[in-house]
Formats: structure tokens, C-alpha cells, sequence
């Protein structure tokens, strides 16, 4: 594998809950990857398989949207939409040839810093050992 492969990672973070978390982390200084790019969004409900599909095209090596934890969703049920979208382009990654597994859903109290910051790690980590997105290794991005 490319030794100067450094993953990225974008994670679409409810502005109620995850975005908060991630907040806390940082007030309490707790330490996590540093590859994690974060979108905040009002709820995970506004995230559309297109958004997720996208941040792949565009070089994440891993994605993960983060939401309040279910029954706690701001808008009701926004979660339990985003926890359908990530299944839909999971399955859409699979047809393109991505694994499956470089996306997932998260649900995150605003109070639970420690789990963001385990998710980010998480996810980090998973990147590092798949590899490379595939499509950047198409494109000749990376080797
Ligand atoms: Fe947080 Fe809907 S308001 S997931």
C-alpha cells in the first residue's frame, strides 16, 4: 500500500446532537483522528444517498453520518430517513464496486463526546485498512 495514503473522512454531523458532541470533544480535549471532515446539517434527515455518493466521488475514504439517537430526532423520524438513505447507497457502493462497510449511520448524544470521538477513530481506522477509495485509485490519485 501507498505509505503516504492518508485517509479522509466526512462525516455529515446533526447540529443537535453529533455536531454538539464534536464540540464537547473539542472543549474537553479529547484526542481523535484528525481526518475526520465534518458537515454540519440540521438534521440527518437532509441527507440524500446523492449527498453520500458525492463525498465518495469526491475522495472520502469513508463516510459516516452521525444523528441523534433514535426516538430523539429534532424533525421526528429525520434520523430513521438518513438510517434508510446510508442502507440505499451501501447498496449502490456494491454495485460500483466501493465496500459497503466505508459508510455507516451513528447515532450520537449531544452529551457523548467519548463515542463521537470513538466513531471518528472508527472510521479512520476502517479507511486505513481497506485502502483507498477505489475511485481515487482509478483516477490515479493515489497508488
Ligand atoms: Fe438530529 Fe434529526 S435532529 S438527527
Amino acid at each position: 500500500m501507498d505509505n503516504h495514503y492518508e485517509p479522509k473522512v466526512v462525516a455529515f454531523c446533526c447540529h443537535y446532537c453529533a455536531y454538539s458532541a464534536a464540540d464537547l470533544a473539542g472543549s474537553m480535549r479529547l484526542e481523535y483522528a484528525p481526518n475526520v471532515r465534518i458537515v454540519r446539517i440540521m438534521c440527518t434527515g437532509k441527507v440524500d444517498t446523492l449527498h453520500l455518493l458525492k463525498a465518495f466521488e469526491d475522495g472520502a475514504d469513508t463516510v459516516y453520518v452521525a444523528g441523534c439517537e433514535e426516538g430523539s430526532c429534532h424533525f421526528q423520524e429525520g434520523n430513521l430517513h438518513a438510517k434508510m438513505k446510508v442502507i440505499q447507497a451501501k447498496m449502490l457502493l456494491k454495485e460500483v464496486g466501493l465496500e459497503p462497510e466505508r459508510l455507516e449511520m451513528y447515532n450520537i448524544s449531544a452529551s457523548n463526546s467519548v463515542l463521537f470521538a470513538r466513531a471518528a477513530d472508527e472510521m479512520t481506522e476502517l479507511a486505513r485498512k481497506l485502502g483507498p477509495n477505489p475511485l481515487k485509485k482509478a483516477r490515479g490519485e493515489v497508488k
